[in-house]
């Protein structure tokens, strides 16, 4: 792939901001963005990194109506040493192409998925932040932009590549948040699109949000979609029960739940921890059960966005069910910090998940 590269003007640079407290999640957009364009005869063509500006969208645009549309989410880090590490980003690339399956959407090379980031992030190395907690939050998408408002897929498609300098997640530190228990609305069902990373999952989680925060709660514990029995999520990450201090249960991946990045790797750092972890099926009753008896003495969410975050209650059939004392226990804390510690170079990889930011080859760049 060569990129055409359109110089951005020293006035159109916007100001860093150094004060890392003030950045929050995703507020503020770097100075350049990836496009690439798809159509039928051609494939994928025409990649460019241009000034990061407002898309033309034809008002009948597909997407608009239908919601033909996916992304990626992933970070760079900048450790003590300089230099800006990904956290696994092969992970995205395929998971990207499973989410273009489940929506009717053209593949992206995975190569290409990972050149068109390396090759941003390198234009914009100056807005990776560089203490530690914060990053650069990279948010590859891809969208329907036939002009059309028949029920079909799409036959032309915009991929686009946006990045965003991002502080710690949690600004008063790792506080334990409260999960209001759905059992009436639900995120996602078998046989639909929760497995798939599209806003449409996130536009569907919108109403209970909002039920939960109503009730003093800060995200949704989701309950799967035909029974409303078995633990699915939480808010939009994954989730993780601790059991007697050493063993880990998540959800199984059933069609429903996203195959979580960060699940993943707490699944492989579980062992190396010296944690026995296990994927299967959880029901609320076990959940409600285990709090009660004490077996289970941490719940944490894992994301990309805020890595580990631990729950500190529930409230279930307007029961409140407290978690470790609303403390952040010694799992949820080790996993935080080794997490952490890999990302930002300051723990040995043994996993190979890391990968250095290089200089962009020749080849790829045309200025
Ligand atoms: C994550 O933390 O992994 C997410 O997907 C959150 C994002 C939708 C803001």
């Amino acid at each position: 792939m060569k990129i055409a590269v359109h110089p951005v003007s020293d006035s159109e640079l916007k100001p860093l901001i150094t004060d890392t407290s003030k950045l929050g999640f995703c507020k503020f957009f770097t100075d350049r963005m990836f496009t690439m364009d798809y159509n039928e005869e051609e494939g994928w063509t025409n990649p460019q990194i241009g000034p990061f500006r407002p898309f033309e969208v034809d008002p009948s645009s597909l997407v608009l109506h239908y919601a033909q549309e996916i992304f990626e989410g992933l970070k760079a880090f900048k450790g003590k040493d300089g230099a800006v590490r990904f956290f696994r980003p092969e992970m995205n690339a395929k998971r990207f192409n499973r989410s273009a399956d489940r929506l009717c959407m053209p593949h992206f090379l995975e190569n290409d998925f990972l050149e068109s980031i390396y090759a941003l992030v390198n234009l914009e190395k100056r807005w990776v932040p560089d203490s530690k907690g914060a990053a650069l939050y990279i948010r590859p998408f891809m969208f329907a932009t036939d002009k059309a408002l028949g029920v079909r897929a799409s036959s032309t498609y915009v991929y686009c590549v946006i990045l965003s300098p991002v502080g710690p997640y949690y600004q008063e530190g790792f506080s334990p948040v409260s999960l209001f228990v759905s059992d009436e609305l639900t995120r996602a069902a078998k046989g639909g699109l929760g497995e798939a990373k599209t806003g449409a999952n996130y536009a569907a989680s919108l109403l209970a949000g909002r039920i939960a925060r109503k009730k003093g709660c800060a995200q949704v514990l989701w309950l799967d979609g035909a029974e409303h029995r078995y633990i699915e999520e939480v808010g939009a990450m994954n989730i993780f029960f601790v059991f007697n201090g050493n063993q880990l249960v998540t959800p199984q991946l059933n069609g429903s739940i996203l195959a979580g990045v960060t699940r993943d790797s707490v699944l492989r750092l579980a062992s190396m921890l010296g944690l026995r972890a296990e994927e299967r099926k959880i029901s609320i009753d076990e959940v409600i059960g285990g709090i009660t008896t004490g077996s289970i003495t941490e719940i944490f969410g894992t994301g990309t966005a805020a890595s580990i975050s631990p729950v500190g209650s529930l409230q279930f059939k307007e029961n409140d069910y407290i978690v470790n004392n609303r403390n952040v226990g010694p799992v949820s804390q080790q996993l935080f910090d080794t997490l952490r510690g890999i990302q930002y170079g300051e723990i040995e990889d043994p996993f190979g998940w890391v990968v250095p930011l290089q200089e962009p080859q020749e080849k790829v760049l045309s200025l």
